[in-house]
């Protein structure tokens, strides 16, 4: 067809739509180390897959002369895509137009490919980089929040959603991250934070940095907001294609599943964990040791690292790992620990990943602090998530589970479907050390050598307790297994649970200790 006057204004009318905010704020953008909101948009999905939506709306506001500003696409663009071909929502907000901010129109954009997001079981990707709820739109841009905010609760649990912070996300815009599954920062470009330095020197006449209140490092490794940390951009969106590797589109489907493929053999089991109980070891070379290839993707990697969670495959098929990390507090079970494979697990039996738990800890950790901090509370949101979760539950011991600890780490008495121990397992209300303090006491004391005789009850104790026998003979643990043969156990376990099928009572929903 030979252009007409129509086609040249549409191509005229569109270029300088995808122009956004300028080349001056353009600039301003790039000096600050960041992408544009379409070269985002451009690096992270597959090569020409993007097809936008909505790039003629135009925002509606009358008031502090807005009405001669042109925000190209408001703000924000919106569309569909796909990622190693499987398809996305997207939106990234565009801070060279008015910073990025939130008004009516921008809000509409981005609920309305939310919507499409959970019609069409579609992740959801949300690029923030804004200053927030536009000023100038005042209660319009709250209710937009409070939209988006409505519809990232609707989708939980159907879509997975992702939300990807490179620039400010600042006041209440934070809760949508903070409704979705997955939080992505990028080191000194992420800043989230509900009330800004501004504001804390004005309330507080404290001075901080918007980098030690909320940068990423402070969301990945203190607060817990962020479960990814990366150097740059292009890193980050590697992360994410990482991510949606392993998990489904949406919670009616499975995770694709992949070639099988054997572990490296410099992950040898046999070797990794040492001879004396209490030495340390990293529980991700156990992993590592058993999964497809020695891949695993780790989640919240920098925060709370005394359990880890991540995804891996055996024989192909995604699963979700928890472990605990002995290298760090010996693999206790804390306020945050918990917290963090709770969601985890929430996940993974949302979108149909069965869940392999790896468990060595000595329990939960005392103290007064964690006592203050809510451990009652906390911890019980990791009994609750695996006692709820109905996808295949596999558990394996590979040393300590003591008292609670046991309890909590996927026992069979939470519905674990299959409970597997190494010989090295010790399943005791406690160590043999303490057992022996309380249950021997007196007779420690009244000893004519009470060293000895401590010594000698703490032996016993441990002969009797500290071993996975007791446990089996019982039937809490379904097989005592060499380390060597964990990959082989946990591979057919997963083979044989693929029609698993667990209803629970019907309720409108739980009441989890959050
Ligand atoms: C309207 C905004 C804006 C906003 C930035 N801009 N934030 N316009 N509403 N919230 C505009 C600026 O006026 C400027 O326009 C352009 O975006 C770029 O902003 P700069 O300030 O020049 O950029 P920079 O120096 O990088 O600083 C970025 C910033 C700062 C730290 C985000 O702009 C800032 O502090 N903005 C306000 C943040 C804030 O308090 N937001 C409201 C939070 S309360 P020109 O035309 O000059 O280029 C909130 C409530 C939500 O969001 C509640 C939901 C429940």
């Amino acid at each position: 067809m030979a252009p007409t006057s129509k086609h040249v204004d549409f191509f005229r009318r569109k270029n300088k739509l995808l122009g956004g905010g300028g080349t001056k704020a353009i600039e301003k953008q790039t000096a600050m180390g960041k992408l544009t909101a379409r070269d985002r948009i451009t690096a992270l999905l597959d090569a020409h897959s993007f097809h936008e939506y909505d790039l003629f709306v135009e925002h509606k506001c009358r008031d502090f002369d807005m009405e001669s500003k042109s925000l190209p696409g408001d703000g924000v663009i919106t569309g569909t895509g796909t990622i190693i071909d499987r398809p996305v929502c997207i939106y990234a907000q565009d801070f060279t137009v008015a910073g990025g901010s939130l008004g009516l129109m921008h809000a509409r954009k981005i609920t309305k490919i939310m919507d499409h997001a959970v019609k069409m079981g579609m992740p959801l990707i949300g690029i923030n980089d804004s200053g927030g709820a536009r000023i100038q739109e005042g209660v319009d841009s709250l209710a937009g929040y409070g939209e988006i905010f409505y519809r990232n609760t609707m989708a939980s649990g159907i879509i997975p959603q992702l939300s990807v912070i490179l620039g400010p996300c600042a006041g209440g815009a934070v809760y949508s991250p903070a409704l979705t599954d997955f939080v992505f920062v990028v080191d000194k470009i992420s800043k989230m934070f509900i009330t800004g330095p501004e504001v804390i020197k004005t309330v507080l006449g404290e001075e901080v940095s918007m980098e030690d209140l909320g940068g990423a490092r402070v969301q990945a490794e203190i607060t817990g907001n962020a479960h990814f940390i990366a150097s740059n951009e292009l890193e980050c969106f590697h992360q994410i294609k990482q991510l949606l590797s392993y998990i489904p589109w949406n919670n009616g489907r499975r995770p694709d599943r992949y070639p099988p493929t054997a572990p490296k053999p410099r992950f040898d089991i046999e070797k990794i964990i040492p001879p004396e109980p209490s030495k340390p070891y990293d529980i991700r070379d156990i992993i590592r040791a058993v999964s497809d290839n020695s891949d695993f993707f780790e989640v919240h990697k920098s925060w709370a690292p005394n359990v880890v969670v991540g995804f891996a495959r055996l024989d192909g098929e995604t699963v979700g790992v928890v472990g605990n990390q002995p290298l760090v507090l010996a693999g206790v079970l804390d306020v945050d620990s918990s917290d963090k494979a709770a969601r985890f697990i929430r996940f993974c039996d949302a979108f149909n990943i069965p869940l392999v738990t790896l468990v060595d800890l000595p329990g939960y950790l005392p103290g007064i602090d964690q006592e203050h901090a809510g451990v009652i509370r906390h911890g019980a949101k990791i009994l609750y998530a695996y006692s709820e979760a109905t996808v295949p539950k596999i558990t394996v011991i590979l040393r300590k589970a003591y008292g609670g600890g046991y309890i909590a780490m996927c026992s069979r008495h939470l519905g674990a479907d299959f409970v597997f121990a190494w010989p090295t397992a010790e399943i005791a209300v406690m160590g043999p050390e303490g057992a022996a303090n309380i249950i021997f006491r007196n007779e420690i004391a009244a000893a004519a050598d009470p060293a000895a005789t401590r010594k000698q009850k703490v032996a016993e104790y441990g002969e009797k307790f500290a071993n996975p026998y007791v446990a089996a003979a019982s039937g809490h643990i379904d097989a005592v297994i060499g380390p060597s043969d964990t990959r082989k156990f946990l591979v057919h376990a997963i083979q044989v649970s693929t029609n698993k099928s667990e209803s629970r009572p019907k309720k409108k929903h739980g009441i989890p200790p959050f």
